[in-house]
Order: C-alpha cells, then sequence, then structure tokens
C-alpha cells in the first residue's frame, strides 16, 4: 500500500485538495486499508461537545491491517530487528510471519485468560519485542491498551491503572538501561496494592530476577503462550471503537487519558509515516522513542507496521557503552531513516565527532527530530555531522492528543529551514490565533497554535472524562481544538513552535505539569506548600526549578530536605520528573486574591534579578528579593 506523495508539487496539490473537500480526502486512503464492513459516513464533528466521528459503522482490526494483510507478500521480511542494550548481546529479528504466530498465540492467551472487546489492560514493560506483541494482541482482542512508560513509578502507575480501571497488567521482572538493571515486577507489586481492579499480571523474564509470583495472580508470560494456537480471530472492531488509552500531562490535576480510535488513527499514522519519512520497500527505519510515549505508539508500532516497514527497536541508551552507540547501531542495521529527540542530540554533540566518524552512515537518508524545539547549534550539528549535508532534517511537531505527526517536511521533498518544523501534512488546518481568539491570516506573526478542522487521529475524549477534553482542548478558542504551544509563521508560512504557553513543562521531550510535580512536593513532610517552573536547560531543553517553603521550626538540615523532596517526587511520579534545581523560600510571592505569581518565579528561575514587570498587585515584594538573592 503505497500512500506516498511523490513530489513538492503533489504535495501542494494534495493538500488543496485535503481542505476542498476532506472527506473525500480521507475516504480515497482509507479504502486502501482492509475493511470487514466499509464505513457508511466518512466523517461527523463538532469541536463544542466535542463529537468526532470518523469512518463510522465501518468495521475493521487494525492488526489485519499491520499483520495478515502483509503475509503473503512480506511474510519472510523483518518487522523488526531488536538491538539488545549490551551491544556484545547477539540482537534478534522477526519476521511478519513470526510476529504474526506471536501475536496470535499471545491474543489466545489473554482470551483464556479472560480478556473482552473493551477491557482495559496496562502494559509496563521495557522495550522488547514482546512488548510490540503484547500492544498488537491487545488490539486484536479488541482490549484498550495503556501503556505506562517503565521509568514512572509505583504511585504513577497506580494512578494511570485505577483511572482506566484496568483489570490485568503485563510486565517484566526487569530492564536493562546501560549499566543498570531495573526492577519492574517489585514496581507493580507495590501499585497493584492499591488497585483492587486488578487480576492478574503477566510477566515477562527479561533479566532472570526471579521475582517473587502471587500464586493465582501472577503468571510467566512464556507459561501463558505454551500450547496456544499460531492462529487467531481478530475482534471485530468499530472504527470508533477505542484502540488505546495513553496518559499525559496537562496543566492541572493528574495526567488524563488521551483516547485514540481505531479507524482514524490507522489511517493517520500510516499515511504520516509513509510521507514524513518517505519510507521506500527495503529501507530500515529507526525511531529511538519508548513505546512508552505516542512516539513510540506511532512510529515504532503502528506506522511502520501498516506500512509493512523493517524497524529497528533498541533496548539501550544513546550513551552506553559509550556515546557511538546511535551511530554504530545505524551503521549495523544500515539505517535509512533515523528519528530521535533534540535532546538526545544536544547530549551526544558534547562528546565530539570522533564516537560519530567511527562509523559508516552512508545509508540515512532522512534524519528525525521531534518532542521539543530543536535549537540551531543542535540543528547544524544534526544535519552536519548525522546527515553529512546530503540528508533532510524532518523536524515533526505534534503532540500525544494530535496522534500522529502534523507540522513537517516530508523527506527531500519539501523546503526546509532550521528550527522550523515547517508545513502542515495534507488534512491539517492549522492556525494562529491572537489573544481574543481571531485568526491572525498574515504571515511573520505569532499567535497560539491550533487546528480548526478534524483530522482523522485526533483525540476523542479523555478517558472517563469528557468535559475535561472539552475544557482543555476546545474551550480556550471556540471552534478550535488549542495545542497548548505558541508558534511563529515565517515570511513564506513555515511554522517554528516557541514553546508551551501553558503550565506544561518539557524535560527532555517528556511533558509534566508543574502543578503534578508540587503535588508530589507537597506530599513530603517537610513541604508547606510549593511551586514549579521550568527554565532553559542546555541538554534537557527545559529543566525543573522548584522553589519549596519548608516548615521554620524543623531541624533537619537543609540538604537533608533537598534529598528528600527529591525522593518524593521520584516516589509521586518518577524519577524523570526529580527537580533540577530546589530552592528553599520562606514564602511565595502572591497576589492579594492569593495567587502565586508564576510569572515573576519564572523570571528568577531563568536567572532574571530585576525587571520583573508590574508587581504592584504582589502582597509582599520584600519576599521577591529575598527570594532572588538566594535563587540558584
Ligand atoms: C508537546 C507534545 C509528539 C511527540 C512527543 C511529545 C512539544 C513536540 C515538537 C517539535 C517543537 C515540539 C510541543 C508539544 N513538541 N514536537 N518538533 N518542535 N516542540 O509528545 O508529550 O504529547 O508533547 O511537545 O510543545 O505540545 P507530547
Amino acid at each position: 500500500m503505497d500512500l506516498r506523495i511523490k513530489s513538492y508539487q503533489e504535495y501542494k496539490d494534495n493538500y488543496a485538495q485535503s481542505i476542498e473537500n476532506p472527506e473525500e480526502f480521507w475516504s480515497v486512503i482509507a479504502k486502501k486499508f482492509t475493511w470487514k464492513k466499509q464505513w457508511k459516513t466518512t466523517l461527523e464533528w463538532n469541536f463544542n461537545e466535542p463529537n468526532i466521528k470518523w469512518f463510522q459503522e465501518g468495521e475493521l482490526n487494525i492488526t489485519e491491517n499491520l499483520l495478515d494483510r502483509h503475509l503473503e507478500t512480506k511474510g519472510e521480511q523483518v518487522a523488526f530487528y531488536w538491538e539488545a542494550n549490551d551491544p556484545s548481546e547477539v540482537g534478534k529479528s522477526i519476521t511478519y510471519n513470526e510476529l504474526y504466530k506471536e501475536v496470535c498465540k499471545f491474543s489466545n492467551a489473554l482470551r483464556q485468560s479472560g480478556v473482552k472487546k473493551g477491557d482495559r489492560i496496562c502494559i509496563y514493560m521495557p522495550m522488547v519485542l514482546e512488548s510490540v506483541v503484547a500492544i498488537l494482541a491487545c488490539a486484536r482482542v479488541g482490549a484498550i491498551h495503556s501503556i505506562i512508560f517503565a521509568g514512572f513509578s509505583s504511585n504513577a502507575l497506580a494512578d494511570r491503572i485505577n483511572d482506566a480501571q484496568a483489570k490485568l497488567v503485563i510486565t517484566s521482572d526487569g530492564l536493562n538501561r546501560g549499566t543498570k538493571q531495573v526492577d519492574l515486577k517489585s514496581m507493580v507489586d507495590v501499585a497493584v496494592n492499591s488497585c483492587s481492579c486488578i487480576e492478574k499480571i503477566i510477566v515477562l523474564n527479561c533479566i532472570n530476577s526471579n521475582p517473587p509470583m502471587q500464586e493465582g495472580r501472577d503468571v510467566w508470560y512464556n507459561d501463558i503462550i505454551k500450547g496456544q494456537s499460531t492462529t487467531c480471530q481478530p475482534e471485530i472492531m468499530n472504527s470508533e471503537d477505542m484502540l488505546f488509552i495513553l496518559y499525559t500531562s496537562g496543566s492541572t490535576g493528574k495526567p488524563k487519558g488521551v483516547v485514540h480510535t481505531c479507524g482514524g488513527y490507522m489511517v493517520y499514522t500510516a499515511y504520516s509515516f509513509q510521507n514524513v519519512f518517505q519510507y521506500e520497500e527495503g529501507d530500515v527505519f529507526w525511531c529511538t522513542a519508548d513505546i512508552g510515549w505516542i512516539t513510540g505508539h506511532s512510529y515504532i508500532v503502528y506506522g511502520p507496521l501498516l506500512a509493512g516497514a523493517t524497524s529497528v527497536i533498541f533496548e539501550g541508551v544513546p550513551t552506553y557503552p559509550d556515546a557511538g552507540r546511535f551511530w554504530q547501531v545505524c551503521e549495523k542495521y544500515n539505517v535509512n531513516q533515523f528519528y530521535t529527540a533534540p535532546t538526545a542530540i544536544r547530549s551526544l554533540m558534547a562528546f565530539g565527532l570522533d564516537v560519530v566518524n567511527k562509523y559508516d552512515l552512508s545509508a540515512l537518508k532522512v534524519i528525525g527530530s521531534v518532542g521539543e524545539p530543536i535549537n540551531e547549534e543542535a540543528w547544524n550539528w544534526y544535519f552536519e555531522n548525522i546527515g553529512k549535508k546530503n540528508c533532510p532534517v524532518v523536524d515533526t511537531w505534534w503532540q500525544t492528543e494530535t496522534g500522529g505527526i502534523m507540522l513537517s517536511g516530508l523527506g527531500k521533498l519539501s523546503p526546509m529551514k532550521p528550527t522550523h518544523a515547517g508545513y502542515p501534512l495534507p488534512g491539517i488546518q492549522m492556525v494562529l490565533l491572537d489573544g481574543d481568539g481571531t485568526e491572525i491570516i498574515e504571515n511573520q506573526q505569532e499567535g497560539y497554535l491550533c487546528i480548526k478542522f478534524p483530522w482523522p487521529s485526533m483525540l476523542r475524549t479523555t478517558y472517563g472524562d469528557h468535559d475535561r477534553c472539552k475544557n482543555v482542548y476546545f474551550s480556550n478558542y471556540d471552534g478550535y481544538y488549542f495545542t497548548g504551544d505558541g508558534a511563529k509563521r515565517d515570511e513564506n508560512g513555515m511554522y517554528r513552535i516557541i514553546g508551551r504557553v501553558d503550565d506544561v513543562i518539557n524535560v527532555s521531550g517528556h511533558r509534566f505539569g508543574t502543578a503534578e510535580i508540587e503535588d508530589a512536593i507537597n506530599t513530603n513532610k517537610f513541604a508547606l506548600e510549593s511551586a514549579v517552573v521550568g527554565y532553559p536547560h542546555d541538554i534537557k531543553g527545559q529543566g525543573i526549578y522548584a522553589y519549596v517553603v519548608v516548615d521554620g521550626t524543623n531541624s533537619a538540615e537543609q540538604s537533608q530536605i533537598i534529598s528528600s523532596l527529591t525522593e518524593s517526587v521520584s516516589e509521586g511520579i518518577g524519577k524523570i520528573a526529580k527537580p533540577d534545581k530546589i530552592q528553599l523560600v520562606t514564602g511565595l510571592p502572591k497576589t492579594r486574591s492569593g495567587k502565586i505569581m508564576r510569572r515573576i518565579l519564572r523570571k528568577i528561575a531563568e536567572g532574571e534579578k530585576s525587571n520583573f514587570g508590574d508587581t504592584s498587585t504582589l502582597l509582599d515584594p520584600t519576599l521577591v528579593e529575598d527570594i532572588v538573592s538566594n535563587s540558584l
């Protein structure tokens, strides 16, 4: 199934058609997939409720499209090369035929365990092939997967399990990360102590750590697939049935479960994958993200498999055994399209070019970036030293909520400009709004990035709380989906992302709400109150700066308090959310009405010592001087 646009002119023509008649545009593409029953209405929508339905009454199973459909022509083609954390460990590969059989076996095992269509299943796993099998088996039997990044803590895991009321967890005894091994099973054990919905835990043996297994609840992955049939009737899903939930942070409250549905997500991930990366038959694609994030869902699992692609899955980290690992893996598998995050590029830049130039990267055709704005220095380094000035850099802007890439060049077809994500993909009606919600038509302007028409892979709701979806995304500007980002358009209409305009911080491409980190800090016995802001960080993009009011009557050492506060964040969310800086303060700058003036705290975190703008509403201006003089 070739969905590829082949020239820039064709892109422009397709874009125009997709705006003129979106239903027609997407229905031509959707017809190329395997449906059990053709849909009746291509699109029904309004952004007020919101109510978005694509390909209504169509019936399908996404796994038939990414496995069964390929078997005849690509059965013996490699679907994934798996590269272990340890370079001396022999890698594995799995063909489409083999993947199909593994998925069928595990699907049968899930059904035998009582899993039914619509059940929620939590996946908390390392970067191994069985994780892909688990994801696809859920999809095959119509269970809704909720993948939780294995860097999240027990508490974070429990919150997400409870929110989705999952009945089963799929995990492993542990995982390998550089020189470390991380125990996952014990994290799950702690989490499920507070999750009465969990009936079963399926455990994959990854590190031979022999964890305790609770009789009647815990089963080994290898035991339950034993003897299972290698075929499995897929569940028939409606186009709008849920495919998965993925939790992501927002400016308020606990993370929300973004819901994606079967038909639209399938069409858009396949379409965007082929076009952005200009993937051709025989190419080898590598996305370095973790499957626990949306990038892994859409561009390790669904997009590439729908396209019948061959990809690499990597268990390890970019700096183990040394900072040349990415490039060694690119050489080893002759990677043609490489997709990573700016934070990884920035951290590797520091190690110099010797570890890059050792490897043959001549197979590369397209190199991609995702997750946060890529600064000019990193862009140039990537373009010159990895792409050898021969490969276009596709700077792909999108979100968990958009399901697929919204802004990006299409391989070498499109013009590119450092730090600019570029133009919207066909079907994506991107706009900039001013503060009043009026569309900015002219170029060379800056505004709030919004989308004014549905696309197939957009979120449909936030799990269990539709009002939240409406309030967060559809209520700021009437009739528009609000991304939470600010952006500029250059003289040619190319978009450049400025960053979040809400209380969301992006640390190494990971998204956290300031409120969520504050909540974790506030559980600490020393903390009375806290305020968290982001600040520019050379490697991570943004760092986390926490101002914490501590109880003055305690006698603990400052360093002891700070490590205890750090520990609270590790426990509440995970190590990935640990503040880079914690400043103990006697109070937070508040307005007379009690609102924290974050604007001032942000400036202080950025290193500003004065010029805080209008501070006339501050209750206690001396507090600010105090915070400035002790700032980190
Ligand atoms: C936020 C979404 C979707 C991939 C991983 C992150 C920022 C994402 C870019 C980019 C500038 C970017 C935005 C966005 N972002 N890609 N190419 N240039 N910023 O997914 O966790 O849902 O975060 O990441 O701020 O809103 P996510």
